[in-house]
């Protein structure tokens, strides 16, 4: 079921969004969450809040989304350096609770590890999630089975576009594959927040509120969940007809 909050900027979008993880972060809560453009002006407001209203993440724990498989966890691009630099290294989270996928050594146990660890966690609260153009969560492209766990994706050649932004060149340094909760994992979150601004998200937004479950559009899948809130600017929500 969506809840769909339309806003006109990124600046509401990120303040809109502040107020539903609020609302979640309390002692024991398991957070689980995403990188990319689209969360960052929710991590300010987070780091804000925690600053002038003493807002503690000492006994809150953290599962990220996904991490680019190569990367070592101190390369400036890992998920691992993002989410440190983003959020982590101004709360007063403790090192130990902070959960992001591993892209080195044995993935694929890995993989299997981290969807235990978060089933032993008791699952996550909140899920944030960005979208890919592509309609991907997580980095579980077009395609990925919709009962499929944390495993190694492939990045489809659209993302890896979208994310050469932050490397030097296309074919040599933007990773090619990624370790990220699947669909299954992300179903399994209590609740989700979804954040997506901009028109090049406009397609994905559509084909997830409006269009088929289909494995073509992995977001599509949220369709089925009990508590879904998706928060939009004009831009990303352009293209509905329904809402
Ligand atoms: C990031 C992630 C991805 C991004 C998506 C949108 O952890 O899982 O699904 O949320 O690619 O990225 P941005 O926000 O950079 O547009």
């Amino acid at each position: 079921m969506f809840k769909v909050i339309r806003v006109k900027n990124y600046e509401e979008l990120s303040k809109e969004a502040f107020k539903v993880m609020r609302a979640c972060v309390k002692p024991g809560a398991v957070l689980g969450l995403a990188t990319g453009s689209s969360p960052i002006g929710l991590y300010k407001e987070m780091i804000k809040d925690h600053k002038e209203n003493g807002t503690s993440y000492a006994e809150v724990s953290t599962y990220n989304l996904d991490e680019y498989v190569g990367l070592p966890l101190n390369h400036r691009e890992s998920y691992y350096t993002f989410m440190h630099t983003n959020l982590f290294n101004e709360l007063d989270i403790k090192e130990e609770n902070i959960h992001v996928p591993s892209g080195l050594g044995d993935i694929e146990k890995k993989c299997v590890e981290y969807d235990e660890a978060v089933a032993k966690a008791g699952g996550v609260d909140i899920q944030l999630l960005g979208i890919g153009s592509d309609g991907h969560i997580g980095f579980s492209e077009p395609g990925t089975p919709f009962d499929q766990g944390t495993h190694v994706a492939v990045l489809a050649e659209s993302t890896r576009i979208d994310n050469q932004r932050f490397f030097n060149d296309l074919n040599e340094t933007t990773p090619t594959q990624a370790c990220t909760m699947g669909p299954k994992t992300i179903m399994t979150a209590k609740k989700i927040l979804l954040v997506a601004n901009g028109v090049n998200k406009a397609d994905a937004i559509k084909a997830m509120l409006e269009g088929p479950v289909t494995e073509d559009c992995p977001a599509s899948i949220l369709q089925r969940h009990a508590d879904v809130t998706v928060i939009i600017d004009e831009a990303a929500g352009s293209k509905l007809t329904k809402y």
